[in-house]
């Protein structure tokens, strides 16, 4: 089955580059891969800052990685340091990770805490972003702590996903993710729990990063002794409305699992039927975010650019409640977190050797395979999309 790009109009474009992302937008069977450029020149990052991660809404990753009142993470999408935190009255929220004093980033890493403080001259903000403390500002003139709260950006939740927008347009949520929400709907993913969140970086791209895992088609040849013999060929891609990509395929046993360790399966996840409870859906979220829906568990991958050829990626690991109060949960929950390693294990070299092929010179775009790449090449068309229209 052909699948059609993501629908946009072509620009009428001169430059070779933008020429080649053109050619990204043709349907799957007659599309260029994304040019080699766009995985290693600092000129195409820069087009991306605003293209990609500005415009839209972003998902960046499970709402419940902040869980109570006062949780926090850090994190930077495309050179923005954000805090993303769960205010005192349980709403989430996503502030810039930069004082209104004179800039400094307020919060590292990720924890719990009352109140914001900034680290060079203690100004303190509440966890809705209000300045409350500041000290030695009474001569300044006109200086009003009202006029000085953090820069807040607007969240949703779709599914358990967090949404995040930096565009100051911001465009419906809804009508960006299409029918994603249905297409999701036979896995009750808004109710699965956060159980294991991780960070790395891999001297990759970060669209090279999402993009493997999303095809099939390296399966047998970077996972032949771990994986590759639990995935039968995927279906056809489903054909979709909104700003991702989805791809289903039947499974012999758990993908969650390594082959060898598949005893270890925890339960289905409750109320999955049909062909839900036979494999994995496969899901890109673009621009940055991944996940595989299995029978039992929800893996996500979240890539962020950290210079042309490197990026950071965060896993996040989710499982109903109902399967983590079985008593045998964190043994073999641990399992499912061997294989999601393994799996890295096995692919990040495929990356790095990758990344440093097609940052050759004489690097071409490719083509893809129509079955075994079409969420690759939806999202090699929405990039060059967003691209060629800024
Ligand atoms: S930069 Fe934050 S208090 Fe001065
Ligand atoms: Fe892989």
């Amino acid at each position: 089955m052909a699948v059609a790009a993501v629908p946009a109009a072509v620009p009428d474009v001169t430059s070779p580059l933008d020429q080649a992302l053109a050619r990204c937008m043709a349907p799957v069977a007659e599309a260029d891969s994304l040019p080699p450029a766009c995985y290693h020149d600092a000129d195409v990052m820069v087009r991306e800052r605003p293209s990609v991660f500005r415009r839209g809404w972003l998902s960046v990753g499970r709402a419940d990685m902040v869980r109570e009142p006062g949780d926090y993470v850090t994190m930077t999408i495309a050179d923005v340091p954000l805090i993303v935190l769960r205010d005192k009255k349980g709403d989430v929220r996503a502030f810039a990770n930069t004082c209104r004093h004179r800039g400094a980033k307020l919060l590292a890493g990720e924890g719990t805490t009352d109140l914001i403080r900034c680290p060079f001259h203690c100004w303190t903000y509440r966890l809705t972003g209000e300045l409350v403390g500041g000290g030695y500002m009474e001569q300044t003139a006109s200086f009003d702590k009202a006029d000085y709260g953090l820069i807040a950006f607007p969240t949703e939740v779709r599914a358990g996903f967090l949404f995040v927008c930096l565009d100051p347009d911001m465009p419906d949520l809804d009508r960006q993710i299409g029918d994603f929400v249905t297409m999701h709907a036979p896995w009750p993913i808004g109710d699965l729990v956060l159980t294991r969140r991780r960070e790395l970086h891999v001297d990759c791209n970060w669209k090279a990063f999402l993009e493997v895992f999303n095809e099939y088609y390296h399966l047998p040849y970077v996972h032949p002794d771990s994986l590759s013999d639990l995935y039968d060929p995927p279906a056809p891609a489903d054909p979709v409305t909104g700003d991702y990509a989805t791809q289903y395929g039947v499974t012999e046993g758990t993908g969650g699992l390594l082959e060898s360790q598949q005893r270890y399966a925890l339960p289905k996840i409750p109320g999955l039927t049909g062909k839900a409870a036979n494999g994995v859906r496969y899901t890109w979220l673009f621009p940055n975010l991944t996940f595989a829906a299995g029978t039992d568990a929800l893996w996500v991958y979240e890539a962020y650019p950290d210079g042309p050829e490197r990026c950071r990626v965060i896993q996040s690991v989710c499982f109903p409640k109902e399967t983590m109060a079985l008593p045998d949960f964190e043994a073999k929950a641990e399992q499912y977190y061997i294989r999601m390693d393994a799996a890295l294990a096995e692919d990040v070299p495929a990356l790095v050797n990758q990344q440093q092929g097609i940052a050759s010179p004489f690097a071409q775009p490719g083509r893809f395979s129509v079955l075994m790449e079409p969420n690759v090449a939806r999202f090699a068309a929405w990039y060059a999309g967003r691209l060629l229209a800024a």
